[in-house]
């Protein structure tokens, strides 16, 4: 007799083992194994059959239709490569709160004013709530449809019925599929929804869009396995406390993921930012000490960025380094650098560095800015309300080019800044602008104008009693 075998898959990670076990081989996480009925295999029968697909050259293809959709929301067309394709799957990730169902209803909305037919099945709000905050953002459109349900097959019903052009699914893990014993959200059901979506997508051509819950570290909740199912996967990011919203591409099939959309949080829904330039730097302190502006890259999109240093007598046994939007690593990295390399005396100091604005700057090239923050705060002067800074700094001391310095620079002098402190081996900067070119953190530190003077400079180190 054909026995149904058991298997256990991971919920995070999707990796399957034979039994059992409290923590997952494949990733490490705790409790996270679940059990799974597999089908029996069907019985080998004689000859295959003829296979229902044909397989063709490549340039015979049906390509037409496939070309992106415009939404209609600038920062988001921009993520996408230019908008929705038909068919396409597209999953957005992103924190509790962030503006997922914000940003989709107002992006639904806006297809279904020019006559694209949507429909949203929210199985997270009542659709009294969905409408009543549809209704605040002004997106009671005629050919917008709304569903409140959970089941799959019924969400998918309505989908045949309507024919929409776009759906919306808020959020994949309240969806479930009640052929299947597991509980709605549990790795099976989410995998098996997502699958039946998938498939229903490239069936009817209809552009397809997904919302996912993403864990505390930033990950997608559910199976790995849904990020390989979709043809794009958004990440919608910012801090809670910021209006600020970041919207990238962490997969797509149909473009680059290299473009980040701004948005910002406003009291009638989200609001794109076109020009982050202002947004970032309009509340500068420029002539306070610990202050840097760094010319940082997100994607292909040059923001420019303020950060902030205070170092401070620590009264704690156990100093403080504090990274806020910043890495905290190469915060240890660069202290380290400091104290060997230049000579600061961090030893007994509280470090705090922030990067202003709800941003994370984790890339190397900010190294640099972050060290001049750090130097102008201990020693009370002020950069240069003109200059930015950018270069990465090694273990060596030494300043190491970062890419794309000359679109950094570009953006930085359209800003009105005039100088920057740079790496040597730096291209030429646009007209008008000067760079100050220095090979190692010490000589940057000198061209920016900041005297650390033969002794070091900074905090005594603590004296053993
Ligand atoms: P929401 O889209 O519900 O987040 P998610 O779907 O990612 O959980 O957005 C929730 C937050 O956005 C909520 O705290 C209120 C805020 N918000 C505004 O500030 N302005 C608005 O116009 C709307 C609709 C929401
Ligand atoms: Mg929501």
């Amino acid at each position: 007799m054909a026995r149904t075998r058991s298997t256990y898959r991971c919920a995070e990670c999707g990796a399957e083992g034979p039994q059992w076990t409290g923590r997952c081989a494949g990733c490490g996480a705790w409790n996270t194994i679940v059990e799974e009925r597999a089908v029996p295999a069907r019985a080998a029968a004689g000859a295959p059959a003829p296979p229902p697909s044909r397989a063709m050259p490549i340039a015979e293809v049906e390509s037409e239709g496939w070309a992106p959709r415009p939404v209609g929301i600038g920062e988001l067309d921009r993520v996408l490569g230019g908008g929705l394709v038909a068919g396409s799957v597209t999953l957005l990730g992103g924190e509790p709160g962030i503006g997922k169902s914000t940003l989709l209803l107002q992006a639904i909305s806006a297809m279904a004013r020019t006559g694209t037919t949507c429909l949203l099945a929210c199985g997270e709000e009542s659709a009294q709530q969905v409408r009543m905050r549809a209704a605040r953002l002004g997106a009671l459109e005629p050919n917008l449809w709304l569903v409140a349900e959970t089941d799959l097959s019924a969400i998918l019903a309505h989908a045949g019925n309507l024919a929409p052009d776009v759906l919306v699914v808020d959020s994949i893990q309240t969806v479930f599929d009640p052929e299947l014993a597991s509980a709605p959200g549990s790795v099976a059901q989410v995998r098996e929804c997502a699958h039946r979506l998938v498939r229903a997508a490239k069936d009817a051509g209809r552009a397809t869009i997904l919302v996912g819950h993403v864990t505390k570290d930033g990950a997608l909740a559910g199976p790995r396995v849904l990020e390989h199912v979709v043809d794009t996967v958004l990440s919608f990011e910012g801090e809670r406390h910021h209006a600020l919203r970041l919207l990238r591409a962490v997969k797509h099939r149909f473009g680059p993921t290299s473009e980040l959309g701004l948005f910002e949080m406003t009291d009638g829904g989200l609001a794109g930012v076109p020009d982050p330039g202002r947004l970032f730097l309009s509340d500068r302190q420029a002539s306070a000490p610990g202050s840097v502006v760094v010319p940082t890259l997100e994607g292909h999109r040059p923001l420019l960025v303020e950060l902030q240093a205070l170092v401070a007598k620590s009264p704690l046994a156990m100093p403080r380094r504090s990274a806020q939007g910043l890495d905290s690593g190469r915060l240890a990295m660069i202290s380290a650098v400091l104290e060997e390399r230049v000579g600061l005396t961090l030893a007994g100091a509280d470090v705090y560095t922030l990067a202003v604005g709800g941003v994370k700057v984790v890339e190397p090239g900010a190294d640099l800015a972050v060290a001049l923050a750090m130097v102008s705060s201990v020693t009370g002067v002020a950069l240069p309300a003109d200059l930015v800074a950018c270069g990465e700094v090694g273990l060596c001391g030494e300043l190491r080019q970062v890419s794309q310095m000359g679109r950094r620079l570009a953006e930085a002098a359209r800003l009105g800044f005039r100088r920057a402190v740079v790496p040597a081996s730096a291209p030429e900067p646009p007209a008008g602008f000067e760079v100050l070119r220095a090979s190692t953190l010490v000589d940057a530190i000198a061209r920016a104008g900041l005297v650390l003077g033969k002794k070091p400079v900074g905090f005594p180190r603590a004296v053993p009693a």
